[in-house]
């Protein structure tokens, strides 16, 4: 009797682990943290798309909310160790890559790029931040640019104001006509949003140069540049509304849209919120200048989707990561998600307002590109999660001192 109980038991186990394992063929699940406003509408234009092309299969939307994925990140890690990966997640382009590849969580996808031809089509220094030793872990489906500052026209009017700053010098010389005006000069975020705005300004501050030194080991953190850069950071930080920010990128944006922040630096999915959610038209509802003192720099960013290892539907996974990176999927997801396409070779016609202004900047020889801290690009993910750390005291207590001295050990430490 106890053997057939265990006979059966054990079946019924492995008739559900099948099920699990060798999963049906009628659904995909896609792993990101689109979900609010002006994230998730571009994905969900790509998700209809892959089901009109693929009849019968079922697009299940695993997305998890908290910009930049502050939330999904460690729910994906801990599923990755769980070795219960969805059918494809999305990681950024650069070092935030490393580890999956490292530990073996990603697959090689060259020859799904060989098969597509996309080293043609993608720029070969996006191609390159999605190689590790000579093979490619990763699709891209947009450019991103993550120095931007947004504004009302009307705001600044109605301050007196006649142009955003072109320097942080500058802007803290606007924070104090504004501040006796009553407003709050910069809208940030949760820490993420914190971190962003630290990289824009190390970027402004330090020009584009000693920026990518920074990352590269090569300039340390107990400098003067980056002693001064970290000075106007906290000062940039005492002018805006850190003690009290709440909510994610959407709600601190929305503080300058109702006009009671002045600025907010934020990533260009802005642009989509503000267009298609607030419906504000560019340049005369809302406006945009690169961050202060980043004028001509892009720091970009790449939103990719990878195959796990393990994946469920390896066969369904690879037809989504082609439309990720078809011109067709790019060209619906990119306008709705208020980014450029990864593509070069994607119609610049279909990209409007903000955009068109973006992907000229993108395109012109003249740019410098960099590539983001927050998201992803030029650190791997010990080095960011230890600044995390270190930056969350800083803005407490605001001892630049020790933030310094802990990244510079840390940037040794996690190499
Ligand atoms: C970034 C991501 C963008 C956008 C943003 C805010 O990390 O690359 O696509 O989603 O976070 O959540």
């Amino acid at each position: 009797m106890a053997i057939l109980s265990i006979v059966v038991v054990s079946l019924i186990c492995g008739l559900s682990m099948f099920a699990v394992r060798g999963a049906s063929n009628d659904q995909l699940e896609v792993y990101s943290w689109w979900t609010g406003p002006g994230e998730e509408e571009g994905l969900a234009a790509m998700a209809k798309s892959f089901e009109g092309t693929n009849p019968g299969v079922r697009f299940v939307n695993a997305a998890v909310s908290g910009g930049a994925g502050s939330n999904a990140k460690a729910i994906l890690a801990s599923r990755l160790l769980a070795n219960d990966p969805p059918d494809s997640y999305q990681r950024h382009a650069g070092l935030e890559l490393l580890d999956d590849v490292r530990s073996g969580k990603v697959q090689d996808l060259t020859d799904l790029y060989r098969q597509q031809g996309w080293a043609k089509v993608f720029p070969k220094g996006l191609i390159d931040n999605l190689t590790i030793d000579d093979r490619i872990y990763a699709v891209p489906v947009n450019i991103h640019r993550a120095n931007l500052m947004w504004y009302l026209p009307k705001t600044l009017q109605d301050l007196g104001i006649s142009a955003p700053p072109k320097t942080w010098k500058e802007f803290l010389a606007q924070a104090e006509q504004i501040k006796a005006k009553g407003k709050t000069p910069l809208a940030v975020g949760p820490e993420w949003t914190q971190k962003h705005l630290l990289e824009t300004v190390l970027l402004g501050e330090l020009g584009p140069d000693n920026y990518d030194k920074l990352w590269a080991g090569q300039l340390s953190w107990l400098s003067p540049e980056v002693s001064g850069a970290l000075d106007t950071y906290a000062k940039v930080l005492a002018v805006s509304d850190v003690k009290s920010a709440a909510g994610d990128w959407q709600p601190q944006l929305d503080k300058v849209v109702s006009g009671s922040a002045v600025y907010a630096v934020m990533g260009d999915w802005s642009s989509s919120y503000l267009e298609q959610t607030k419906n504000l038209a560019w340049q005369t509802g809302y406006n945009v200048v690169a961050s202060p003192g980043s004028d001509g720099v892009y720091d970009f960013l790449s939103d990719s989707f990878t195959l796990p290892t393990g994946a469920r539907r390896p066969d369904l996974a690879r037809k989504w990561l082609i439309e990720c990176g078809s011109t067709d999927g790019q060209n619906l997801f990119n306008p709705l998600k208020g980014s450029i396409p990864a593509r070069t070779d994607a119609d610049a016609a279909l990209y409007k307002n903000y955009l068109s202004w973006a992907l000229q900047q993108w395109r012109d020889p003249k740019t410098r590109i960099v590539g983001s801290l927050t998201h992803g690009v030029v650190a791997n993910n010990a080095y960011n999660a230890e600044i995390d750390s270190a930056l969350g005291l800083f803005v407490q207590d605001d001892d630049q001192g020790k933030f310094a001295r802990t990244v510079e050990q840390q940037y040794r430490e996690t190499q």
